[in-house]
């Protein structure tokens, strides 16, 4: 656990601005900063940094966060590296505490650096040996694409990367997964005689190698071990040389292969990217959803190949946003895209993804086939089988759509299939009921404390009520702040401070509001005052109907001399106008 208190003092210490604006640039914009989201796609920027709230919010896309979650967003990293990097940047030490263990591993900038020389160790390799220059000749490659991808050679031979670093038996490498310690302790290169394919994360550095024998044997392609800066499942090979692509074409292609990626490449095709030997995971999904609004699945044509796409279907299911679409293409039995573009050329594969097969006729067709269409069971089973996929999906069009499909080849009524399916109605989402919220009590109250958080101490806590969702969560913002004790944390520490809980998306909601539409300072004492009259003529409301129904049941004869003298004042109360 890091402790909170670091977290505060760490986003004190950066600025927002300053830290996105090194990755994109931004433009002011009235009290804030602008920029085309580099979250989604958008020709108009919708994407603002707020200076004062140090948060930045994407109107397009909804991307919201803070330092710490832009880091996370952006590079891919996990919370605690996201930390690690920006405390560098702030030149403040992570405070050891149980479970963190920062002495013994060296700094993510440090294992950076590693990789990096590394790569450029390969690269250099690769010129001098004429063994792997013609390999990569062999099967098309230029001298222009090894550039691009940063490809290099590892040659023969044990202890190789002690010529590129001063000293061989650091830990670092280790950890790095470049060097391996055997049995008897002796040191030795992971990577020899392979052709080297650097895998960078979103900011271009190196953070990971795949190695491939130039020509058989085992294994094919060999790969660095997960390490502090590498996780197989968030990353994908060829991002940053993708990136201006992606943007250009509005879709990603995925493939298997790392040399589907570049033989790609080689025919002009640039937006494309591959999974690491492993299955594709909902996190690739989103992480390429926020660039694009399509993928196209382009997996081998052998039996492997159609499975690695039902996997990427099934995983793309809870992930897949209203307005973004996934398609699959189906190769020939023999090919591979590598394999495929070079025999057919870029103009055929391009019309292969412009036809891809479309998510909802994959899932149809795939469950189809295991069931007999031709018998009753048959098909009750084939809506059985959809039933957990159709669960999953988050946006009421696609599932409306499969819905009538399913009903069409079954037999079955659109009605009888979602009872059969136990679907309940989707949650609209936010904007739908944001107009109604703006002139509702609580939500406005919670923007206002989320501008001016010290305001909470001057708010009696039990007058607000525990009725509904929106007071809860005043509530609890209210709880937040005052249990933080001096100085009130400003917004973007509150933030952080309920990442991950229940009351996190209204938050971010309710903060997304105020950035477009703040209080002016003027306005926020009249605002406060307020709010609290209408607090208290709710628990006032609440008093009364309380008497008046008992009132009601026993006759004013029941009450109380205490009871009798509200009810009787609130009754008058209530008959005068205004
Ligand atoms: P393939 O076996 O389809 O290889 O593996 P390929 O991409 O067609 O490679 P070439 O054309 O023979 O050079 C697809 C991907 O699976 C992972 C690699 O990421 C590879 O690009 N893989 C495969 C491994 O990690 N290890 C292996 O031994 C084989
Ligand atoms: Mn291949």
């Amino acid at each position: 656990m890091i402790p909170e208190s670091f977290i505060q003092e760490l986003l004190n210490r950066v600025d927002v601005v300053d830290l996105i604006d090194g990755y994109v640039p931004l433009r002011k914009a009235g009290a804030n900063f602008a920029a085309c989201c580099p979250f989604h796609n958008e020709k108009s920027p919708s994407f603002t940094v707020s200076p004062s709230k140090q948060f930045y919010h994407c109107f397009g896309c909804g991307a919201h966060g803070t330092a710490i979650g832009f880091l996370m967003e952006y590079s891919g990293l996990g919370f605690i590296e996201a930390i690690k990097e920006l405390s560098n940047r702030a030149g403040l030490q992570v405070p050891e505490d149980e479970g963190w263990k920062p002495h013994d591993a060296p700094k993510i900038t440090a294992l950076t650096e590693i990789m990096a020389r590394a790569a450029k160790y390969y690269y250099e390799q690769l010129k001098r040996s004429d063994k792997a220059i013609s390999y990569l000749k062999q099967r098309g490659i230029s001298g222009e694409m090894a550039q691009k991808f940063g490809i290099g050679y590892a040659p023969e031979g044990w202890q190789n990367l002690g010529d590129a670093f001063d000293d061989y038996t650091i830990n670092a490498l280790q950890l790095a997964g470049l060097v391996i310690k055997n049995e008897q302790g002796r040191l030795y290169d992971r990577f020899r005689d392979r052709i080297m394919f650097p895998i960078m994360n979103q900011k271009g550095e190196v953070i990971a190698f795949g190695g491939r024998v130039l020509g058989e044997g085992e294994p094919k392609y060999l790969n660095s071990p997960e390490t502090p800066l590498f996780e197989k499942g968030r990353e994908v090979f060829g991002l940053p040389q993708a990136r201006a692509a992606l943007r250009d074409k509005d879709t990603a292609i995925v493939v298997e292969g790392y040399m589907d990626v570049v033989a790609l490449a080689q025919h002009r095709i640039g937006n494309v990217v591959a999974t690491l030997g492993t299955a594709t995971t909902s996190v690739h999904v989103q992480k390429l959803l926020r660039q694009v609004d399509h993928i196209a699945f382009c997996f081998d044509g052998d039996a492997a190949g159609r499975k690695a796409a039902w996997r990427a279907l099934e995983n793309s299911l809870e992930v897949l946003p209203e307005k973004k679409s996934i398609g699959f293409v189906f190769l020939p039995e023999a090919d591979d895209p590598d394999s495929f573009v070079r025999q057919h050329g870029s103009e055929a594969f391009e019309r292969m993804i412009a036809q891809a097969t479309p998510l909802s006729e994959f899932l149809l067709r795939h469950l189809a086939s295991n069931c007999d269409m031709n018998s009753a069971e048959g098909r009750a089973r084939l809506v059985a089988e959809a039933k957990p996929l159709l669960g999953r999906l988050q946006t009421p069009l696609l599932r409306l759509q499969l819905v009538k499909r399913l009903a069409e080849i079954s037999g079955f009524s659109q009605p009888e299939v979602e009872r059969l399916c136990d679907l309940r109605p989707i949650a609209r989402s936010a904007p739908a009921k944001a107009p109604k919220q703006k002139y509702s009590l609580f939500p406005r109250l919670l923007r206002l404390l989320l501008q001016r958080p010290e305001l909470a101490k001057a708010l009696p806590h039990d007058l607000i009520p525990t009725n509904s969702a929106d007071a809860r969560l005043l509530k609890q913002l209210c709880e937040t702040i005052s249990t933080a004790g001096d100085p009130t944390p400003p917004y973007a520490a509150l933030l952080e401070r309920m990442r991950g809980s229940e009351s996190e998306p209204a938050l971010r909601e309710a903060a997304a509001e105020l950035m477009q539409q703040p209080f002016a300072e003027e306005e926020i004492k009249a605002e406060f005052d307020g709010a609290i009259a209408r607090l208290l003529e709710g628990v006032n409301k609440r008093t009364f109907d309380v008497l008046q129904a008992k009132a009601q049941k026993l006759g004013v004869a029941g009450l109380s001399a205490e009871e009798k003298q509200h009810y009787l004042e609130a009754l008058a109360a209530r008959g005068r106008p205004g």
